[in-house]
């Protein structure tokens, strides 16, 4: 596995196996990986001959005060796992060879970034669709891999794909959970024992409305009383958005009926987590 960290290495390398008829997969990550990247990995590894993983805490896409100083790192074991995992390179950056002194453009998509995420964490997409889009222009991927975790910057990806015509296949990937059903996130390292166990609201919430859709409830105002009412009963939880939207437009939702979009924010102590499903109108018999 070559471990490159120069951007002009990188694309000469990418340069290399395209001229050798190679299709290259990626995974862009912020790295302390967990079986959901490795998930992007085996993907990838799937639907290419060459599988290139990105290692970037990307600052820009932080507001001031949140994680970005003590969001988790551990390069010595992701080496290991990508290792085993049959990623043929890793890329990974310092901050100052993406983003040199100088520095000055950045990629906006507008509409899909307003909403959910969008909303509290202000300039999060843009630092997104930039570092993405650098990434694209130095690993030269034929196709991406992203989870579908993380629904609204997968929805934004393939919009900016779309509208800036670039060369690049998306994909998106399920989540991938923990046994009990906890969405796997580098950020579950930053909750107590206690937490945890608030944190299986988030998805108990989501299954519970679409128990609700399920007996027939179609009204999104209804469920999404459901759904708060079911993360409220977790302690330290504090929810920062409960929305049904539509999947890839993020339009609002009020009527369900079609397969649409309920996505979720909370805070569980000072931990922000995200979690999201695609509610499903069954079949009239
Ligand atoms: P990061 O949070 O490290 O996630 C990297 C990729 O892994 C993203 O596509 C994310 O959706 C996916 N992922 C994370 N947890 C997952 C899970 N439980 N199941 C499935 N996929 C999961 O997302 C980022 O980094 C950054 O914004 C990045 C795209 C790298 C740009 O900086």
């Amino acid at each position: 596995m070559r471990i490159i960290e120069e951007i002009g290495e990188m694309q000469q390398q990418a340069d290399a196996w395209r001229r050798e008829g190679k299709a290259i997969g990626f995974a862009p990550t912020m790295g302390y990986l967990h079986d959901g990247h490795l998930a992007l990995v085996k993907a990838a590894r799937s639907r290419a001959d060459i599988v290139v993983v990105s290692i970037f805490v990307n600052p820009t896409q932080f507001s001031p005060g949140e994680d970005l100083e003590r969001y988790p790192r551990d390069t010595g074991r992701d080496l290991r796992l990508l290792r085993e995992a049959g990623a043929d390179a890793v890329f990974l950056p310092t901050t100052a060879e993406i983003y040199p002194d100088g520095y000055q453009t950045h990629v906006e998509v507008s509409r899909v970034t307003t909403s959910l995420c969008g909303m509290s964490r202000p300039g999060h997409f843009r630092g997104v669709a930039t570092v993405v889009t650098k990434l694209f222009n130095i690993v030269k991927p034929h196709t991406a891999v992203f989870g579908e975790k993380d629904f609204q910057q997968l929805v934004t990806i393939r919009r900016m794909v779309r509208d800036l015509n670039m060369d690049v296949e998306i994909v998106g990937h399920p989540i991938v959970r923990e046994a009990d059903g906890l969405a796997m996130s580098s950020r579950n390292v930053y909750l107590t024992e206690a937490q945890r166990l608030t944190a299986l609201r988030l998805q108990k919430s989501l299954a519970a409305a679409q128990a609700l859709v399920d007996t027939g409830e179609r009204r999104a105002e209804v469920v999404l009383k459901r759904v708060k009412e079911v993360l409220e009963e977790g302690d330290d939880l504090l929810i920062d958005y409960a929305q049904i939207r539509h999947p890839e437009t993020l339009e609002e939702t009020v009527l369900i009926e079609a397969p649409a979009l309920c996505a979720l924010a909370a805070f569980v102590g000072k931990t922000r987590l995200i979690d999201n499903r695609i509610l499903n109108v069954p079949h009239k018999p």
